[in-house]
């Protein structure tokens, strides 16, 4: 994730801070997730929007589709992981800048989603209990996909259902010289009205000076 000294979320509230463009921010970041050399990252179903090719515009595939796992490319060596429980985000492709897209659906998602997602050769995993099991998510997509390291993306509500269900080990940080300050908009993780206060115990890796003013840092997260 990526922050200004006050932890908000939203990069184009704040990036203009720094003088320097959001694409010059994410060139930095994305260094950094390049040498930590995760195969994986997952985020959100709002983050995802970003990438999608429509919200809300159901495919007319027909047909019956295989669950609760489809494997659409098994010699795909890197993977964008988007939680969407109801299977609102379509895609047209199969890809994210090259690493192949794993959709975690809840178990109400109906097979049109899912052929449509077959059809546009992107894998899904779907869940088996209500709404989407976030750990089992995780053991398929070690144990099928083949996953080692998984890196999550956010947005924050992501971030905050993962640290709360106890599947985060690691938080990884790029904090740049900026303050957002605006009123009312989301942080880096929310945990709604109970917060996350109480769920993670952070120990310190390391600092780093990252580029441009900005520094890199690590925790390892634990259960208290
Ligand atoms: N600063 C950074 O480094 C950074 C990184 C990534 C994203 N962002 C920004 O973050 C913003 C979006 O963040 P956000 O917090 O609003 O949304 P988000 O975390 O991207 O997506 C939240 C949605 O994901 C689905 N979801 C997540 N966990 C789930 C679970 N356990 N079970 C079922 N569904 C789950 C839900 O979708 P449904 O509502 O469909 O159920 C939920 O509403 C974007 O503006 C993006 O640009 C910033």
């Amino acid at each position: 994730m990526m922050s200004p000294l006050d932890g908000r979320l939203i990069v184009n509230d704040w990036a203009e801070a720094t003088g320097h463009s959001v694409d010059e921010l994410v060139k930095i970041y994305d260094g950094l997730h390049e040498k930590i050399g995760a195969d994986a990252w997952l985020s959100g179903r709002a983050t995802g929007e970003e990438f999608a090719d429509a919200v809300d515009r159901p495919y007319q595939a027909t047909g019956t589709a295989a669950r609760p796992i489809s494997i659409a490319n098994p010699d795909a060596g890197e993977f964008a992981v988007i939680v969407d429980k109801d299977g609102r985000l379509r895609w047209d492709k199969s890809d994210i800048e090259g690493a192949h897209l794993v959709v975690l659906t809840g178990s109400d998602v109906d097979d049109a989603y899912l052929a449509g997602l077959t059809q546009a050769g992107v894998s899904y995993i779907v869940s088996e209990k209500d709404g989407v099991d976030l750990k089992n998510s995780l053991d398929v997509l070690g144990t099928e996909f083949g996953v080692k390291r998984l890196m999550l993306e956010g947005g924050a509500r992501t971030n905050g259902h993962f640290l709360n269900a106890g599947l985060v080990d690691e938080v990884s940080l790029v904090i740049f010289p900026a303050i957002g300050g605006k009123s009312n908009t989301p942080a880096i993780f929310e945990g709604g009205e109970d917060g996350l206060a109480g769920g993670a115990r952070l120990t310190f890796i390391s600092a780093e000076a990252a580029g441009l003013g900005s520094v890199h840092l690590r925790y390892r997260v634990e259960r208290p």
